[in-house]
């Protein structure tokens, strides 16, 4: 038996070493700190990434690479204790005035009570599509996974993966959808206590910094963008990579799981903001099947 199992082991392990080394990354080699100086750090050999908030300055990080399409996945520690008044944001993003994000963002709150996970999608430079949630976990215990799904048809938040938000492409009824300037990913802890925290209501406790946020396990399963095109026009890569994010969607179990977090978790909601929109809501709000 002992002698059957071990070349299997060993292959196992050189198979999926091989698999590890083309998709995960070195934090040295995918990011550049680009804010707070010794407030950002990478550690662990690569493996783990600090961002550091004290009454000075905040701190952040982007990817060396922009993508046009992809699956980006981070796990993160948030701020633990008491994080109101601090935001952890986590997104990608275009340059320039008309840019495109797609975001994450993180407000803190005061020991015991529960952050509230803020997204957003702006194409050629509008945002105003917030929708915000509770999770259904202490997210400062552990890591956890934060997803963002970017292909041609629509955007999907994931939390664990579990869907949290779709954004659908409906350029078909002249909402604009963000898919020709490509994005880096972006990750900063900074002091927002002006709103934060029960809309600005608690502010930060100086006394309880430096606060800090903690990430391993990135992954990109994208398209990257370099010198005006874009790598998965090669077709000998496209078959060498998982592209199931490519077509992704909601399948049953993902449409319920969609329900059961905006039934329970959902804080806010642009779609049914209807104040803020005295007009109308907006269009991708009517054609959605999911607000
Ligand atoms: C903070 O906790 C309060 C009280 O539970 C809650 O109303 C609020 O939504 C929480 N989150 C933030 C970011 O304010």
């Amino acid at each position: 038996m002992g002698n059957f199992r071990f070349p299997a082991m060993l292959l196992l392990s050189i198979f999926v070493g091989s698999f590890l080394v083309a998709s995960a990354g070195d934090f040295h080699q995918e990011f550049d700190l680009t804010w707070g100086d010794q407030r950002a750090q990478i550690v662990n050999g690569g493996k783990l990434l600090t961002l550091t908030l004290d009454k000075a300055s905040g701190s952040g990080f982007r990817s060396k690479r922009e993508y046009l399409f992809g699956r980006i996945d981070m796990q993160i520690k948030l701020v633990a204790g008491n994080s109101a008044g601090t935001v952890t944001a986590f997104y990608l993003s275009s340059e320039g005035p008309n840019h495109d994000e797609i975001d994450f963002e993180f407000l803190g709150n005061l020991s015991g009570d529960p952050y509230i996970v803020h997204t957003n999608v702006y194409c050629q430079g509008k945002g105003d599509r917030e929708q915000q949630f509770y999770l259904w976990f202490d997210p400062t215990k552990n890591f956890h996974t934060y997803s963002i799904v970017w292909n041609q048809q629509r955007i999907i938040f994931l939390v664990d993966n579990i869907p949290i938000r779709v954004f659908n492409n409906e350029e078909s009824f002249g909402v604009p959808f963000p898919k020709n300037q490509p994005m880096r990913m972006y990750s900063s802890l900074w002091d927002a206590d002006g709103w934060a925290t029960r809309g600005g209501l608690v502010k930060t406790d100086w006394s309880k910094a430096p606060f800090k946020a903690y990430y391993q396990n990135f992954n990109a399963n994208a398209c990257t963008w370099s010198n005006g095109k874009s790598d998965c026009a090669s077709q000998m890569l496209n078959s060498a990579r998982n592209n199931v994010w490519q077509t992704q969607a909601l399948d049953a179990s993902g449409r319920r799981r969609l329900r059961w977090v905006q039934r329970y978790f959902m804080v806010y909601n642009y779609c049914a903001d209807l104040k803020r929109f005295p007009q109308g809501r907006p269009r991708e709000c009517r054609h959605s099947r999911f607000l």
